[in-house]
């Protein structure tokens, strides 16, 4: 049974009785999903905990419903097209069947190994179908993934290795990006000279690069599933069992490890992209997204595959080997719905027309865009050069925390508005708040985004910490979950997403704390003391600014900026790496010793008409010496 909305009218009807009679609405809605014991009682919330569960003492497996539930119906239909990084290359249409037979195997694989329910499991791997199969298999199992993504150093794997416990990691030898040929394996063994953990590697062959193996530890995917049987019992698990954790960085401190449980996220990612996107049976469906970051999660893997969908996956990037590559594979396998970043149209629009017009992309019925808002400029020449102005663009706000589109026009039925995250999906209640935390009702009004009622896929906690869960998320507005997005709602009731509105950066749709970075420049030998900031940045949204104070003697600035920017990659990874390091002999404090980063702020992004207050400085002098730094005209 379809949860299909069809019309705005629908839309409304729908959304009224959400909000109404929230445990109705949810229970209904999940209803069509396959459950080994139904729930006792659809949400119980203590505000205090805060704890929040969703059909409470359920038991089910997600994979039963994603494989089970189908193979009747569509058992030979593709699940996952996969696209290699380098057109020559053969590519892999996987069936609903063989994508249950592959899980099924390597569940069996993982179990031989000594992989119990519960236990976690980091999957460091590349965009190929096995890494599909292996969150599959975790999910099958009972075990919790935490995908990483493949572009982090070592020591950022090594630090989410240790914060999670994990037991087990996946990893390839290789990973093909672009031209590039990244050794993978070799950043996991030199995290793993960091971590206790961990007691076995399972390497899937990618690039046939050569890759050191340590005996008893590391073993060759294809060598642990060899003597393994196709046919595996899934697990039963509990409706709040965790199904995966997925780092974050936050406004502080580490990256927190985000949890997301079974039976919420199973209902929710499901409703949303048959809704959000409005699939249809033999549509074709692609996110250019990486399963590391939560987008692949819920839009790549578990939402598309739960609704039987046909999901493309692709390995590369899309300028390579040449700038119309996203055209070229949206044209050759007919994609119907297309969901990709900002980042990726700003710098595809960079590049011009001349990339596009081989393509027809007249297949396309549905544009999406989602991680960071989207210009008016971008949005517009997403919507008329590559939608060809028929095709609606859903703009889907959400959070990696949220664990599924939370505000989004539903494709055809929302009329659409640029820039405009525009409304809320049924069941989720979003307010606008000031800074006292005063609902701000009605139209016209601009404040911070919070969460007022609890949705089936909300984080239930950060990994071993519930404290800081609390603290991040619960204690800026009692009661309420806080995004850290500050929002506004126009005239006509839309929601336009205004940004991040605490110290989170937001570079190419991938959220960097300032703190996190400021971390890993401090590693420098030579550096006293950094502050990040965010500045508009063209193609990335927003780039990274540090200004910093080192000792510079018998060193080039040119030199020692250059060793900074290693650092921070090695410590984080290529990502976080500042786009402007600007040395300084001081930093703009408050008397309490506070950095005023909102003058920081300004000069990184070559505003300095109007400084605000700058009375509290307990150096004002050092505004001037910034300012001539950073040669703002
Ligand atoms: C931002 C990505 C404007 C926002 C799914 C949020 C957006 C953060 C949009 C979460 C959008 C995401 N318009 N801003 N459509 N989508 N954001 O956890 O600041 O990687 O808080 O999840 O991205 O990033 P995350």
């Amino acid at each position: 049974m379809s949860n299909k909305i069809q019309s705005l009218s629908g839309y409304i009807h729908e959304y009224q009785k959400s909000v109404n009679e929230p445990e109705k609405f949810w229970a209904r809605i999940a209803e069509s999903f396959h459950w080994q014991k139904p729930w006792d009682n659809v949400l119980s919330w203590d505000k205090e905990g805060p704890h929040v569960k969703w059909f409470e003492n359920a038991k089910l497996n997600i994979t039963e419903n994603i494989f089970e539930r189908h193979l009747f119906t569509h058992g030979d239909k593709a699940a996952i097209i996969w696209e290699p990084n380098d057109p020559s290359e053969a590519n892999r249409i996987i069936s609903y069947r063989e994508l249950f037979e592959l899980t099924c195997q390597f569940s069996n694989a993982m179990q031989a190994q000594g992989v119990q329910k519960g236990d976690r499991v980091i999957i460091y791997m590349p965009m190929i179908p096995e890494a599909a199969v292996a969150m599959l298999a975790c999910a099958r199992i009972g075990a919790v993934h935490s995908v990483v993504f493949a572009g982090f150093s070592s020591s950022a794997l090594a630090d989410r290795i240790i914060d999670c416990e994990a037991k087990m990691v996946l990893t390839s030898d290789g990973n093909f990006r672009g031209a590039k040929n990244i050794p993978v394996k070799a950043v996991v063994d030199e995290a793993l000279e960091k971590t206790s953990t961990v007691e076995r590697v399972i390497v899937c062959k990618r690039t046939d690069a050569e890759v050191t193996m340590t005996p008893d530890r590391d073993f060759w995917w294809h060598d642990v599933i060899k003597e393994e049987s196709a046919i595996h019992a899934a697990e039963s698990l509990d409706a709040e069992d965790l199904l995966f954790i997925l780092y974050t960085s936050g406004s502080t401190g580490k990256p927190k490890g985000v949890v997301h449980s079974t039976a919420g996220y199973l209902v929710y990612t499901q409703y949303s992209f048959e809704n959000v996107f409005q699939y249809n049976q033999n549509d074709v469906y692609w996110c250019t997204a990486d399963i590391g970051w939560i987008t692949g999660h819920s839009y790549i893997i578990y939402g598309p595959l739960l609704s039987g969908a046909t999901t493309l996956m692709f390995e590369g990037v899309p300028t390579y080997p040449h700038p119309g590559r996203f055209w070229e594979i949206v044209d050759k396998y007919r994609v119907n719905q297309f969901y990709t970043s900002p980042t990726a149209i700003r710098a595809l629009q960079a590049k011009g027309l001349e990339p596009i017009a081989p393509f027809k992309l007249d297949s396309l019925k549905v544009i999406g865009s989602v991680g960071e808002p989207i210009n008016e400029e971008a949005w517009h020449w997403y919507h008329d050069h590559i939608g060809k102005g028929n095709c609606p663009l859903v703009d889907t706000w959400w959070q990696t925390e949220t664990g599924g589109i939370m505000i989004s026009p539903l494709a055809g039925i929302t009329p659409n508005k640029p820039a405009h995250a525009s409304l809320p999906l049924p069941g989720i209640q979003p307010i606008i708040v000031d800074a006292e935390g005063n609902e701000l009702k009605g139209n016209n009004v601009e404040g911070n985004l919070c969460i007022k009622f609890p949705w089936p896929s909300m984080l239930r906690t950060t990994y071993g910490d519930h404290k800081r869960f609390k603290e991040t998320y619960f204690s800026a507005y009692p009661g309420m979950y806080f995004t850290g997005d500050g929002a506004k709602r126009d005239h006509d009731g839309y929601i336009r997403i205004l940004g991040r509105v605490d110290d989170v950066i937001n570079v190419s749709g991938h959220r960097m704390g300032t703190a996190e970075v400021e971390n890993a420049i401090n590693e420098h030998p030579r550096v006293v003391e950094a502050a990040v900031v965010g500045f508009p940045h063209d193609i990335k949204g927003q780039g990274i600014y540090a200004y910093v104070i080192c000792d510079e003697e018998g060193i080039t600035q040119e030199v020692l900026i250059d060793e900074i920017k290693n650092t921070v990659r090695k410590i984080i990874g290529p990502i976080a790496k500042p786009d402007e390091i600007q040395v300084v002999s001081g930093l703009p404090k408050t008397r309490s010793g506070k950095i005023m980063r909102r003058i920081l702020r300004k000069v990184a992004s070559k505003d300095i008409s109007n400084l605000g207050d700058t009375s509290t400085l307990l150096n004002p002098e050092i505004i001037d010496e910034i300012i001539r730094g950073a040669q703002v005209s």
